[in-house]
């Protein structure tokens, strides 16, 4: 592409002049008689570089090269001042106006073309590192984009991710309890009374959330007890319960061997949430702090539920009752420091409660399960 220059001089005889040095290099030429046309030349067409005469009419060099230098757009663009006018203070004042470089009147050729070409080469680096960054700037414009549509489909898929890993559990949960009869509302409400009171034992909320899914695995071996006990009506014969007892072990081994938290954890809970305070309880009779925390929190998460709600059975009760029961059973049946926690704001545990509510008939046999 050639490179513009525009000449800006009343004498059309030094106009002639200059192009008549250059002609040579091969520029194009655009032409102004004062800076008034030559502002409105540089309005219309981009120049590579200005060769500016001072004394002119209309509008002095002066004048054009102030209003040309204050628009930004020509920041960049070199300015040669062309004046017979040598003296200091007129080189100071049209360098302090902006000006890049001076050629005496009358020209010198080698001056004026050795001059043009070294300002024309300077611009030319400019035109080409502006183009550099445009071409970055648009760069990065296009991979933020790509980035930020990336991100979203990112976010969808995890959010996809998540939806089906609370599903599974919670599907899993039920499949293993379906035969007991137990509802999803139940297995809600048991797990966020764990995830309530394991905050309250001063647990994270990443490791709350952890026991939140870890909970609702907790009877997961049920799946492997035959439905004629599950579904006793009556009561069971010691036989019986023995294979009832069964399913923590059954369940601790359907989690065992992952190397998920979730599922450690899981097992951990499947595993001790019938052990009893004073060691009275099963599979294997551990006692006070040796029971896992999370087998101690969800002891009291289950039973709390099931006394909350109905059964065929018996009617739900009322919450005064259920505490004072479970009070009973302080330092026997659960962890007397966790039930205390579990207890001190029953308000939060009605949320929970009235949150999940069942729609159907449960049958559970809290003696047992
Ligand atoms: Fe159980």
């Amino acid at each position: 592409m050639l490179e513009t220059i525009l000449l800006v001089d009343d004498e059309i005889a030094n106009r002639n002049a200059i192009k008549r040095v250059l002609r040579h290099t091969g520029l194009n030429f655009l032409e102004a008689g004062n800076g008034k046309d030559a502002l409105e030349i540089v309005d219309e067409i981009p120049v590579d570089l200005v060769l500016l005469d001072i004394g002119m009419p209309v509008m002095d060099g002066y004048k054009f090269l102030e209003r040309f230098k204050s628009r930004d757009c020509n920041q960049e663009i070199p300015v040669c001042v062309m004046t017979a006018w040598s003296d200091n203070e007129t080189r100071k004042r049209v360098i302090d106006l902006g000006a890049d470089d001076f050629v005496g009147k009358p020209a010198d050729r080698v001056e004026l073309e050795t001059r043009v070409k070294a300002l024309l080469r300077i611009r030319g680096y400019q035109k080409r590192l502006l183009d550099f960054n445009n071409k970055l700037e648009n760069l990065v414009e296009e991979r933020t984009r790509d980035l930020r549509i990336a991100y979203v489909h990112l976010e969808e898929s995890r959010e996809e991710t998540m939806l089906a890993y609370h599903d599974t559990i919670m599907r899993l949960s039920l499949a293993a309890e379906h035969k007991d009869r137990v509802t999803a509302a139940h297995i809600q409400r048991m797990s966020h009374y764990s995830e309530l009171l394991a905050l309250k034992c001063g647990w994270g909320e990443e490791d709350a959330s952890l026991l939140l899914e870890a909970a609702k695995m907790h009877d997961i071996g049920k799946i492997g007890i035959p439905d004629a006990i599950l579904n006793k009506p009556g009561k069971l014969t010691s036989g019986e319960f023995e294979t009832m007892k069964m399913h923590c072990e059954i369940g601790a081994s359907i989690l065992s061997g992952s190397d998920s938290r979730l599922l450690q954890m899981a097992e951990s809970v499947a595993k001790s949430h019938h052990e009893r305070f004073d060691g009275t309880g099963y599979p294997y009779g551990m006692s006070g702090m040796i029971i896992p925390e999370v087998g101690r929190i969800v002891a009291i998460a289950d039973v709390f539920d099931a006394l909350m709600t109905s059964r065929p059975y018996k009617e739900a009760w009322p919450l005064e009752k259920v505490c004072s029961v479970m009070q009973e059973d302080s330092g026997k049946h659960f962890d007397p420091d966790l039930l205390e926690l579990f207890f001190d704001d029953v308000q939060v545990l009605l949320k929970i409660h009235n949150r999940y509510s069942d729609e159907e008939t449960v049958s559970m046999n809290i003696e047992v399960a």
